[in-house]
């Protein structure tokens, strides 16, 4: 199945698969991963579900803030952000640009299907936590380690 180039997810990941403990992420901030997430995600579309707007507090600078929710119509306008009430009209819109999936759950195992790419970044410690990320089909992606260091190791998916 090809993917869409355009699409890629990007998500760190506890070695057990946690990535939320009841609406917050159980560990602190890693300062590399953060500085590579804004790295990769510079200048392009961020797209998250509603929690995660809500939980994450301030929008991304520097970035189009693409939030997907049911409930758009009572939503303020607000610079910086967009409001989206289906993830399919996320693909179809601006359907040439760089979207980075950035969150949470609901959104990676939608476009997990739809993406052609993800950065997964892989904390060596298990958390304890309610939310996942979406289990991996491995024969479907090519899977390449671009680091691994004592803190995490990051994963390069490749859709084939
Ligand atoms: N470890 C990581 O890398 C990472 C990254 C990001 C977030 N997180 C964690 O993930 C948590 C949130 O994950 P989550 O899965 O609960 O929520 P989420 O994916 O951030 O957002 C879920 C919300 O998105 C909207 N939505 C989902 N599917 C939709 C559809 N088909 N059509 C319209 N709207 C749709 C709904 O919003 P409405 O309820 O408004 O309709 C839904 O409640 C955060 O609290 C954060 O801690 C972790």
């Amino acid at each position: 199945m090809s993917g869409n180039k355009y699409i890629k997810i990007i998500a760190t990941v506890a070695n057990n698969g946690v990535i939320a403990d009841n609406r917050e992420i159980p560990w602190d901030a890693n300062l590399k991963i953060t500085e590579e997430f804004l790295d990769y995600t510079k200048n392009s579309i961020v797209v998250m579900g509603n929690h995660t707007f809500q939980d994450r507090g301030p929008i991304l600078v520097n970035r189009k803030n693409w939030v997907v929710t049911s409930n758009v119509k009572n939503k303020r306008r607000t610079k910086g952000i967009k409001y989206f009430d289906n993830p399919e009209k996320v693909i179809t819109t601006n359907p040439r640009t760089n979207k980075w999936v950035i969150g949470g759950a609901d959104m990676f195992r939608y476009f997990m299907f739809v993406a052609n790419e993800m950065i997964l970044f892989y904390l060596k410690k298990d958390y304890e936590g309610d939310l996942h990320f979406p289990v991996i089909y491995e024969d479907v992606w090519d899977i390449k380690i671009l680091e691994d260091n004592p803190d995490f190791k990051k994963v390069l998916y490749k859709r084939k």
